[in-house]
């Protein structure tokens, strides 16, 4: 069975979906969807969070179909002006959150036959050259990116896909909008994007036709040159 956009059906979770772009996912499946942020109760830098987390999910709803891991913290400082706790907490919330919670969630999908996962970088993560503007945060989804990419063939055979959508600048009411704006003459498109233009290419990948499709980088940001 497929939902409207061919999706086969199951539970999408959508960690971090409390807000911006994890949020306008979490609606477009508002019939099918569970939400993790903290704010909700779960920590995803907390093991035993995810785990009671995943146990409730797993009883109630059974294996879910998608993870969908938006977590990310944003920081705009340079190399030799980042605190180690900034470091640590970029590395943290970008790259151990998403680890830890696929940990959570996909050996059940493993187990069960199927699954997506979407794990969410930045435009430009997947260059191999110099990012001025925020190389912590930078360094940090390009880990994100290599884990992803490793994941990806470490369960494909299960019938498990796992890519990496990478927006550049997504308008929201809690978007980085200085930053942005400051950006905006770098994007050929000549917009900043919406949270649709990245729920657009999530649920591409949630759907049937993206079986095929794994390990990959899928930028969404109007041509963006930075
Ligand atoms: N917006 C953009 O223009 C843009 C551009 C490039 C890349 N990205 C990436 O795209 C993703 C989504 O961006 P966004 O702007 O929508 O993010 P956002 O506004 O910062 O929202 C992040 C969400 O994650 C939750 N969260 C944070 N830490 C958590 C934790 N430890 N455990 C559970 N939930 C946690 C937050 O809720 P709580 O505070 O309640 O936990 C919130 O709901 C991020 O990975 C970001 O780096 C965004």
């Amino acid at each position: 069975m497929t939902d409207a956009d061919g999706a086969p059906a199951g539970r999408v979770l959508v960690v971090g979906g409390g807000q911006g772009i994890g949020r306008a996912i979490a609606a477009a499946y508002a019939d099918r969807c569970t939400i993790w942020t903290r704010k909700s109760g779960v920590d995803a830098a907390d093991e035993a969070s995810l785990r009671d987390a995943y146990a409730r999910l797993e009883d109630e709803h059974g294996t879910p179909y998608a993870l969908i891991h938006t977590v990310g913290d944003f920081s705009e400082v340079p190399l030799l002006e980042t605190s180690e706790h900034a470091y640590r907490h970029l590395f943290e919330s970008n790259v151990t959150t998403a680890l830890m919670t696929v940990q959570a969630v996909v050996p059940a999908m493993v187990a069960s036959g199927r699954g997506r996962v979407v794990l969410f970088a930045a435009a430009g993560a997947d260059r191999q050259r110099a990012v001025l503007r925020a190389p912590a945060y930078f360094a940090a989804k390009a880990a994100l990116i290599q884990m992803g990419r490793s994941l990806a063939l470490e369960v494909a055979a299960a019938g498990v896909t796992v890519n990496m959508v990478s927006p550049g600048l997504i308008d929201h009411p809690h978007s980085h909008r200085e930053s942005q704006a400051r950006m905006l003459e770098k994007v050929p498109v000549g917009r900043v994007g919406e949270t649709d233009d990245v729920v657009a290419v999530v649920r591409y990948l949630l759907s049937a036709e993206a079986s095929y499709v794994t390990g990959q980088v899928l930028t969404v940001d109007g041509g963006l040159q930075a």
